[in-house]
């Protein structure tokens, strides 16, 4: 179970990487809003930047708390984004997707200068895929897709793929910020995260997936008393 003080500690020393003027992308999840949260208070005590939200929760959020945002089509440059994690392994490679957010997350991850991950330890991993890996579909064809997607996996080395759609109450299927639904692949372990990566992006009616493989230069982990910090 993870621990709030280990959450707040990774979000309080990521702060440390905004400077006056920036643009920054602001992440989703529960990690991600002690970010938002510590960020809201530097502006309301000066700081002068603007935010590019990943998700609709963070739109909300940030604008509850005060945040100036940029709709993305106005945005020319961002300097940085820090967001959270399901897993990270010992490359900076990473499964995000938890929150249904990953295809916004990666656009705006990969228009950044600099993506800083936050996470408390119970994120880290030897392997990913312990969490089950987020893939964003369109709802048109998603069983065939479903099935491609599980040859993908398979052909990536992970022996036995389990994909469930995500539901939320009622048995429907959730259906994401950009109208898609979301496959949950439970693999245990992927052996090859840039190859499963490569042959997912291959199949039609994948709108993305939620790993980000060389995406993340800073990792920072909250611990109980303050924040380590890798660099990769
Ligand atoms: C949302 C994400 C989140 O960053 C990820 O799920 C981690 O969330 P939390 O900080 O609540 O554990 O990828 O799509």
């Amino acid at each position: 179970m993870a621990n709030e003080r280990e959450k707040e500690n990774a979000a309080m020393a990521a702060i440390d990487f905004v400077e006056e003027g920036m643009t920054v992308g602001l992440g989703t999840g529960s990690t991600a809003k002690y970010f938002v949260e510590l960020l809201a208070e530097e502006i309301a005590d000066g700081l002068m930047v603007k935010g590019v939200p990943t998700s609709e929760d963070t739109r909300r959020l940030a604008e509850s708390l005060g945040v100036p945002l940029l709709p993305i089509d106005h945005v020319d440059r961002i300097h940085l984004t820090v967001d959270g994690a399901d897993e990270v392994d010992g490359e900076a490679q990473l499964i995000k997707g938890g929150g249904a957010a990953l295809l916004r997350e990666k656009i705006i991850a990969n228009a950044s200068d600099l993506m800083v991950v936050i996470a408390d330890p119970s994120k880290q991993v030897d392997m990913l895929g312990q969490f089950p890996l987020p893939v964003e579909v369109t709802p048109f064809g998603y069983t065939i897709t479903a099935k491609k997607v599980f040859d993908a996996l398979k052909a990536a080395g992970v022996a036995k793929p389990r994909i469930d759609v995500r539901t939320s109450s009622g048995n429907k299927p959730v259906i994401t910020d950009g109208g898609n639904y979301i496959l949950d692949c439970h693999c245990s372990v992927i052996p090859n995260a840039p190859k499963a990566a490569r042959l997912l992006s291959d199949v039609p009616g994948v709108v993305e997936h939620g790993l980000f493989i060389g995406m993340a230069r800073t990792v920072i982990i909250g611990q109980d008393d303050g924040a380590s910090v890798f660099e990769y």
